[in-house]
């Protein structure tokens, strides 16, 4: 079973050609209305590859939030643990430019609700995010005995011995230079690795992601797509990375299947992954390329 402690927003998705200056505005070219948050998206994602998930949110008691529930229940992913709060459900302002880059604003609504004293977990796969509070998602991570995976976005940490509880830490580039200050990614992986207990992986966009253990380095690249809407690309990596440790795969095999998601993720408006019939063409065809490409350089 795969835990996701996290937030839940509604996102309003603004369409730009490109993003206003300070003190400019601009028309949009299209809005959209849809399901995110980064907890939900990474749940829902990891639901739509097949797998059993469970997930511990908060909603408001508004309409927004009984959206929220009957989505998740479509979705196959267990409610049983979402609370309802005496106030709003959360919701996100996103900005998407021509080349699909973002930038989000989050209202938190009921995400800042959810309490220690909602966090039940048993064991198997830990995935959490920051968009709800530091002290909920330490709770999750030191009550959880199977694998924890931290995705430290956005970082939103004041106590770093948080890191501690970690097995494995996610941050996008932005959110490793802003977790150690560092502008030497050794000097950067190094501090992270002396409280992460197995791995540290820098998401690095379309160049793919770097896995960095006590003693190795790996880039594992991502295949090359036109990008539309880069919003929840990390959300989705998260999902399929937790997928595939929970079905065995080792943590290279992982991190390449959860490029391969991701990458085909961007070329769709939203922030949630595909089901795995949709993407199960893609990621045969990439993996076939991937394999040839390693016995042409011998390894
Ligand atoms: O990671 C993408 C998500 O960030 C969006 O769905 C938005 O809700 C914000 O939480």
């Amino acid at each position: 079973m795969i835990y996701v402690v996290g937030s839940y927003n509604t996102d309003y998705i603004i369409r730009v050609e490109e993003f206003p200056a300070v003190g400019e505005t601009i028309f949009a070219r299209e809005i959209i209305v849809s399901h995110g948050g980064k907890g939900s998206n990474q749940a829902v994602s990891a639901a739509r590859l097949g797998s059993k998930v469970r997930l511990i949110a908060a909603v408001g008691n508004d309409d927004r939030g009984k959206e929220a529930l009957k989505f998740w229940k479509d979705e196959g992913v267990d409610t049983s643990k979402v609370k309802i709060k005496n106030t709003y459900t959360g919701s996100a302002y996103i900005l998407v430019n021509k080349r699909g880059e973002t930038m989000i604003v989050v209202n938190k609504g009921a995400n800042y609700e959810l309490s220690e004293n909602d966090i039940e977990l048993d064991d198997g796969i830990l995935l959490t995010q920051m968009e709800v509070r530091e002290k909920v998602v330490m709770k999750a991570l030191q009550s959880f005995d199977g694998i924890r995976i931290l995705n430290p976005a956005p970082v939103n940490i004041s106590d770093y011995s948080i890191l501690n509880y970690v097995d494995i830490l996610t941050p996008n580039e932005i959110e490793f230079k802003e977790l150690t200050s560092a502008d030497d990614i050794e000097y950067g992986l190094n501090i992270l690795l002396k409280k992460v207990r197995i791995a540290v992986i820098v998401t690095l966009g379309e160049r793919g992601a770097l896995i960095a253990t006590k003693d190795k380095r790996v880039l594992i690249s991502a295949p090359k797509v036109k990008p539309i809407d880069t919003t929840g690309a990390g959300d989705v990596f998260n999902a399929a990375l937790a997928h595939y440790l929970e079905k065995g795969e080792d943590l290279e095999s992982a991190v390449e299947f959860a490029n391969i998601i991701a990458s085909y993720s961007v070329t769709k408006i939203g922030a949630i992954g595909p089901k795995w019939e949709e993407v199960k063409e893609f990621v045969e065809k990439e993996k076939r390329k991937e394999k040839s490409s390693r016995e042409k350089r011998g390894n």
